[in-house]
């Protein structure tokens, strides 16, 4: 049991961390057939494509203001309800203006939701924008441009999320230049459906200080070395590398054999409904799976707020 364990997450969709029954109440509002993205509870995928597809389409139900302070309240409450003090979303405006409501209005809805849930659980939150590749440079480089113009103290990230397969990070370039230039937390996804090449491009275009996944960087000696050396920080979410089989199962997953290489790792959910987890569940697989101890726990909980974009006054509040 690691409930009594304080955790942190500094990688979750927020889309991707709907509840299917909130997904499906959302739905009948609106009067919207996602029969065949949602069944018997469960979102339905069977690979990485077809995973950002049903993402893409389930993100629909989610039309107005209140729609998006409602998703964000529900799940930094569960978040809460586990012992969590500190969230990092991430967030696409994108799917904001997909849907008709506008970057500005998505955003506000959001940090409503995040006002909501400190208010009633204490639980600190910031916001990562991400751009997703599959929508093209351009609507990564308005992404950057949207994080960077918004002045907004909740949003204190930049990513890049979606189809890893789409480009090169180069291709990404000017975006992650924006938003470094804007004094922004840089982030990238890489290493997850790509090989070591991914985290490699990524280290040397982006120069981020945290990667999502990274996980395949094991499969090149001087790579994991490299990431040790620079102190880069890797959001591993071991239940999604398994549910979308980055590795075949936990046994075969490199968390471990990162940490001992000196890699900086943490811990997170990354869409825990549609991999059927949770921020919870990923702590007692670091327990069940990996075999950590609860001071080795405690430490990946300590990475994530050393590595948090969040203000140094709040950091010390957190640690
Ligand atoms: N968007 C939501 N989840 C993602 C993942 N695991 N990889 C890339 N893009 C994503
Ligand atoms: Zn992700």
């Amino acid at each position: 049991m690691t409930r009594h364990l304080k955790k942190v997450e500094l990688h979750c969709h927020l889309e991707g961390a709907a509840p299917p029954s909130l997904t499906l109440a959302q739905a009948r509002k609106y009067n919207i057939d996602i029969a065949a993205y949602l069944k018997d509870g469960a979102y339905v995928w069977h690979d990485f494509a077809s995973f950002l597809q049903c993402y893409d389409k389930i993100s629909e139900v989610y039309k107005t203001e209140e729609d998006y302070a409602l998703l964000t309240e529900t799940y930094l409450g569960e978040l809460a309800s586990v012992g969590t003090i500190y969230s990092e979303l991430i967030v696409s405006p994108d799917h904001g203006k997909r849907i008709g409501l506008g970057a500005d209005a998505y955003i506000a809805g959001v940090c409503e939701g995040i006002r909501r849930a400190e208010a009633a659980n204490g639980i600190v939150a910031r916001l990562i924008v991400t751009g997703e590749r599959h929508f093209g440079p351009d609507s990564v480089v308005g992404a950057a441009e949207y994080a960077a113009k918004a002045r907004n103290p909740l949003i204190t990230g930049f990513n890049l999320a979606g189809e890893e397969r789409m480009g090169r990070v180069a291709d990404y370039a000017r975006a992650f230049d924006i938003a470094r230039d804007a004094g922004l937390g840089l982030t990238i996804h890489a290493g997850e459906v790509c090989g070591p090449f991914s985290v490699a491009d990524a280290l040397d275009v982006v120069r981020p200080s945290r990667i999502g996944h990274g996980v395949r960087a094991i499969e090149d000696e001087a790579l994991v070395r490299r990431l040790a050396e620079q102190g880069t920080v890797l959001e591993v979410c071991p239940g999604s590398n398994i549910a979308l089989k980055v590795f075949p199962d936990f046994a075969a997953h490199p968390l471990r054999r990162l940490k001992e290489a000196g890699v900086r790792v943490t811990i997170s959910s990354d869409d825990p409904p549609f991999f059927h987890t949770s921020l919870e569940r990923e702590y007692e697989l670091a327990a069940s799976a990996f075999g950590f101890t609860d001071s080795e726990i405690d430490e990946l909980t300590r990475t994530g707020l050393e590595a948090a974009f969040v203000d140094e006054e709040t950091r010390k509040v957190l640690l």
